[in-house]
């Protein structure tokens, strides 16, 4: 079985303080080793101080972005490299956030900041530095209503991994984030998550072959809570949860760990 793997985004939110606070109180109530992988994902600025944080915590690290270029005039912008040597593991790479949210419309009233064109090069990039990235894919409420779920997560798959070679499973995490779940207390149900994550386990096949694809975890991502997260997790080809609002309350991210352990039967 793939080891699961709980990431928290926390997005912008969060300052030093709160962020230390939170992952202390949560390396309180979880044993020293757990039985899956577990990470938090701080704005950039406080990656190396979290780093900080979470040693000797069984609690990893990861980034929210990273750039696809190592240097260079690129104001603003942080290398892959700079992801890994703050004492990130991981970096979250293609959100939703910034696949649509930042940059100017398209003549279709569209806005679209980073096309697959740019993660791919972003994921190359992470994945020369040694960072393992979370791979964030899934349709908006429009295109699954017009039935076009599967077509956007092939076109995004094949476009957002273009060029990359994974060597072994563990190098690479996709993230199934419907867009029309994300923050709106809409959650995917079981079998809507399965279905997408089933599909986006057949197209990882296609494009690394059985050995590879087999390895590579599959998170789901919208409005994870306590709650819905055992239901979610016993689904076969659901591998964790990629979680935003519910990563930012210790109890909350704790139940989430707590309950994937328990589906996954690793308890
Ligand atoms: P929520 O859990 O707040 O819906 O956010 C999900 C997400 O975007 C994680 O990357």
């Amino acid at each position: 079985m793939r080891r699961p793997f709980v990431a928290g985004n926390w997005k912008l939110n969060l300052d030093l303080s709160a962020g230390r606070a939170l992952v202390a109180g949560v390396a309180e109530k979880l044993p020293a080793s757990l039985p899956i992988d577990v990470a938090v994902c701080p704005t950039s600025i406080y990656l190396f101080p979290m780093a900080k944080a979470i040693s000797g915590t069984p609690i990893k690290l990861g980034g929210q972005n990273c750039w696809h270029e190592s240097k260079g005039a690129f104001t603003g912008e942080v290398s892959a490299a700079m992801v890994k040597e703050a004492g990130c593991t991981y970096v979250i790479l293609g959100h939703s956030e910034r696949r649509h949210t930042i940059g100017p419309k398209d003549a279709d009233g569209r806005i679209h900041a980073e096309t697959d064109e740019m993660i791919a090069a972003k994921v190359r990039a992470a994945m020369s530095a040694c960072l393992v990235p979370i791979v964030c894919i899934g349709e908006t409420l429009e295109e699954r209503d017009a039935g076009h779920t599967n077509e956007v997560l092939r076109r995004q798959i094949n476009g957002s991994l273009a060029g990359v070679e994974a060597a072994s499973g563990d190098s690479l995490v996709i993230a199934y984030e419907p867009v029309w779940a994300i923050g709106t207390g809409r959650t995917a149900t079981p079998e809507q998550a399965q279905d997408a994550h089933q599909y986006i386990a057949a197209l990882l096949m296609e494009r690394f072959g059985s050995d590879v694809a087999g390895d590579i975890r599959i998170q789901y991502g919208g409005s994870v809570k306590p709650s819905n997260v055992v239901e979610l997790m016993k689904c076969p080809d659901v591998d964790g949860a990629l979680v935003g609002g519910a990563s930012l309350k210790v109890d909350d991210f704790v139940g989430i760990i707590e309950g994937t352990i328990r589906a996954k039967g690793l308890d």
